[in-house]
């Protein structure tokens, strides 16, 4: 990753962490390399993620270890493991590397990045609705205008039992006409032949399968409903999509993506929804949780151009100082470190360059100022301020060195 990707990635960071303490939530870091066992239990045996995109190996001692292909579980795990739930609902938040074997195109990585949140405790359809009010703003927040948030309702375990049952009926008859992969899917998981990327899958065995929100309890319903309506009531823009049914086994309720115009193919950008089973399933107490994650290389696709730069200008002024001969250069070190501990951003030229050349390195790094000393100015302590962004005559004068600090100082903080 070249400078101004870094420099993107950390103000994006930066921005997110701002937004995520806004609505009190704190930082969790896990491992990238988690028991296999773990993303079969939660995102499910018979997933693409799990049977086909997770990078899994044995290690030293016999255990099927992974790179973690997505960060939710690993956040369950750490939240059971250190009884986070012990004094009530707890929000957390986190960015890292996630892995999954795909086949690498625009937008698509094997090693990517997310940020993520999740919030674990309340049931409540307020949750939900905080949830993608929180993930709305942050894609405003950094810069992303054009994305269409799209949800649905997958009901509760129970609904979504019936309703597995009630779709291998629809489908029993078409079981000849499935992919291979399918044909297995069908037993084992048929939640997951909606999701099938064969065409033929898509427009001859699932195309008219009967819908999923249509078949979920009253309740989940009512809680759908009022999740909706709480998205309105503050002015959080979101389609229904009966489509969206995700590609991970541990959602309930609730589920949504958030698509992009303009960045390609893979133009979702963030996901998420309630998972309601999945503390209790990974050995924890019965806890309701919702939350989301965000691919950061995509987030970054979707920035438009102004964005971009703002953050990119948004970087500190910085003063570059050059030295002629060693005698010059050894009081200038002094002082670079002087301006450094004053939280001045500043380099200093240690080759035995020209002039010219030593400015051309100047205007290369951006600098706002240089501070020269020759051997005149060595012999009256002066060094030669100038302004690199002012083209006018009077754009340098001359200041004693054991005032730079001070002066430079006073330029960067206006
Ligand atoms: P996911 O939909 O698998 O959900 O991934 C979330 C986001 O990660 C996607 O919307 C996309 O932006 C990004 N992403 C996924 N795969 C790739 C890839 N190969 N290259 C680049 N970006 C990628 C989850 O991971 C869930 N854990 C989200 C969640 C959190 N649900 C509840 N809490």
């Amino acid at each position: 990753m070249i400078e101004s990707e870094c420099r993107l990635w950390e103000v994006l960071e930066a921005e997110c962490i701002n937004l995520f303490r806004r609505f009190s939530y704190e930082g969790i870091r896990t491992p990238v390399i988690e028991l296999s066992a773990l993303f079969k239990r939660s995102v499910g045996e018979v997933t693409d993620i799990v049977q086909k995109e997770m990078y899994q190996f044995e290690d030293r001692s016999g255990d099927e270890i992974c790179l973690r292909p997505e960060g939710t579980a690993g956040v369950v795990r750490a939240y059971i493991e250190n009884n986070l739930g012990n004094d009530g609902p707890r929000k957390l938040y986190y960015f890292g590397p996630m892995f999954r074997a795909e086949r690498p195109q625009a937008g698509r990585y094997r090693q990517f990045h997310q940020l993520g949140a999740e919030y674990f405790g309340h049931d409540s359809p307020f949750a939900d609705a905080e949830t993608i009010q929180m993930l709305s703003e942050l894609l405003q927040a950094i810069g992303i205008r054009k994305f269409t948030v799209k949800i649905n309702n997958l009901g509760s375990e129970v609904d979504r039992a019936a309703y597995a049952e009630l779709l291998k009926k629809f489908l029993v008859g078409r079981v000849s006409k499935m992919c291979v992969e399918c044909a297995k899917r069908y037993d084992k998981n048929v939640f997951r032949l909606l999701d099938c990327k064969n065409p033929s899958c898509r427009s001859q065995v699932v195309a008219d399968a009967p819908a999923i929100h249509e078949s979920v309890s009253r309740e989940s319903a009512d809680h759908f409903s009022r999740v909706c309506d709480m998205l309105t009531s503050v002015g959080v823009s979101f389609e229904i999509d009966p489509s969206i049914i995700r590609g991970l086994d541990y959602y309930t309720h609730t589920v949504f993506e958030v698509v992009s115009a303009g960045i390609g193919s893979q133009d979702a950008i963030a996901a998420g929804g309630r998972y309601d089973g999945l503390v209790e399933r990974l050995g924890g107490k019965p806890t309701p949780a919702v939350g989301f994650a965000a691919g950061i290389e995509r987030l970054c696709l979707a920035m438009d151009e102004a964005a971009r730069s703002e953050r990119l200008l948004s970087e500190q002024k910085k003063v570059h100082l050059i030295g002629m001969g060693y005698e010059a250069k050894a009081v200038l070190y002094k002082t670079l470190s002087e301006l450094r501990r004053k939280g001045i951003t500043a380099s200093m030229e240690f080759s035995d360059k020209s002039l010219k050349a030593s400015m051309r390195s100047a205007n290369k790094l951006g600098a706002d100022y240089v501070a020269i000393v020759g051997e005149d100015e060595l012999r009256e302590k002066k060094a030669l301020l100038k302004n690199m962004n002012d083209q006018s005559d009077g754009n340098q004068s001359l200041v004693s060195i054991d005032e730079l600090a001070q002066i430079l100082n006073g330029e960067f903080s206006c």
